[in-house]
């Protein structure tokens, strides 16, 4: 008994070895300088107790391997200050999370963090952000900018260099310019794009077809918003919440027999044309519907009871009746199925009202 303990000890000295040597691994000494910067500027040595006097390391909220800062998690804790320029200096940061604090100014570049993957910049009071501010950010995946009070800013080609992007999130943060190709062509595995309220112009671009997008929103666009016709988005079949409300987006309701996944919709307050298609009311994952307020003609449509959330009121469309499931008369059929050869383009809009 005695003798075979003796041996598993000897067995396992070189891992135990091994172990101590990597929790002891010495801080880097830039990390170590550029984290106390950053709880410099961001008065962190009252807000959490990182104290100038002991190893970065051993800081609340802050994660090393081999003495290299990998993650810092430092999201709600009332923390009001600015980031330091020496920021990008922890280059083997995988995570960041600063989001819903009071952190304000100007957002220092990030390029070069080749190993950050999730970035949590949301629910702060940053005012700016660089134009190179993605460039070189090979392994980011989950990036969230929501409600800041940015300077309007596009979104930069330098995104491109994060291939691997899974999450992109954006609302409330002055984006402007177009919703750019990129996002179709660029990001294989793209999860999540969410840009609502912003000053966004143009329309879906149709390489969109290409996308295994989950969850699309773009609703509530300021000022001129988002317009044109959405026939990509029959392709867009592994959309599961699609969000287009308040825009200017036009023409006829696409084809959704393809959209198996399709929960939440909404496309109200824009200026759809022509009829309800039967691949929408027929639509078996559909949860929830928006239709509120567009040019919608032909009947009134008919939903299930599994589409439990539903928003069409009859007298804000162009139906031909008020009331749902009565077809139309013959005569506006036949002018209704012109009107589908030209797009249902809205100067025709009014065939057929009650
Ligand atoms: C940060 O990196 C820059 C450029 O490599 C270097 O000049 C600077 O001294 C570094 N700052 C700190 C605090 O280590
Ligand atoms: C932030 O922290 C407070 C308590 O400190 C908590 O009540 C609140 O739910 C947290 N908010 C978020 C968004 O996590
Ligand atoms: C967006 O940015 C512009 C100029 O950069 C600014 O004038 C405007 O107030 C910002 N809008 C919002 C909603 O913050
Ligand atoms: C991406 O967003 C989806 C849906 O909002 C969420 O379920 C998922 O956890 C997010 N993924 C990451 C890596 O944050
Ligand atoms: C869209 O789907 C149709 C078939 O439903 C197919 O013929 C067409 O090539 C697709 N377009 C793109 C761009 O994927």
């Amino acid at each position: 008994m005695e003798t075979s303990r003796h041996l598993l000890f000897f067995f396992f000295l070189p891992a135990v070895l091994a172990l101590a040597l990597i929790a002891d691994a010495e801080t880097n000494a830039g990390d170590a300088a550029a984290m106390r910067a950053l709880s410099r500027s961001l008065g962190a040595d009252r807000a959490l107790g990182w104290s100038a006097s002991s190893d970065p390391c051993d800081w609340r909220h802050v994660t090393c391997v081999d003495g290299r800062v990998t993650a810092i998690q430092i999201g709600n804790q009332s923390i009001v200050g600015t980031l330091p320029p020496e920021l990008p200096n922890l280059t083997a940061l995988t995570r960041l999370e600063l989001q819903s604090n009071g952190i304000f100014g100007e957002l220092p570049s990030l390029a070069g963090l080749s190993s950050l993957q999730t970035l949590f910049l949301h629910d702060n009071d940053f005012d700016f952000i660089p134009s190179g501010f993605f460039s070189g950010l090979t392994s980011l995946t989950t990036v969230y900018l929501d409600n800041n009070p940015f300077q309007s800013w596009e979104i930069p080609e330098s995104l491109r260099d994060s291939g691997g992007l899974v999450n992109f999130s954006a609302n409330s943060a002055n984006v402007t310019g177009s919703v750019p190709n990129f996002f179709a062509t660029a990001f294989p595995s793209l999860n999540l794009l969410a840009l609502a309220f912003n000053s966004l112009t143009g329309q879906i671009h149709a390489s969109f077809a290409g996308t295994g997008i989950r969850s699309l929103w773009l609703n509530n666009q300021m000022g001129s918003s988002l317009s044109g016709g959405i026939a990509v988005v029959h392709n867009m079949t592994g959309l599961e919440e699609l969000w287009l409300h308040s825009n200017s987006f036009n023409g006829p309701l696409p084809d959704f027999s393809g959209l198996t996944k399709l929960r939440d919709l909404q496309l109200r307050d824009n200026q759809f044309t022509g009829p309800v298609p039967s691949s929408l009311t027929s639509l078996k994952s559909l949860a929830k519907l928006t239709l509120t307020n567009n040019l919608l003609q032909g009947p009134v449509p008919v939903f299930p009871v599994s589409v439990k959330d539903l928003d069409l009121d009859p007298k804000s469309e162009s139906f031909c009746l008020q009331k749902p499931g009565i077809p139309c008369d013959p005569r506006v059929d036949v002018l209704l199925s012109i009107a589908s050869s030209f797009g249902y383009p809205l100067r025709f809009r009014t065939i057929g009202r009650e």
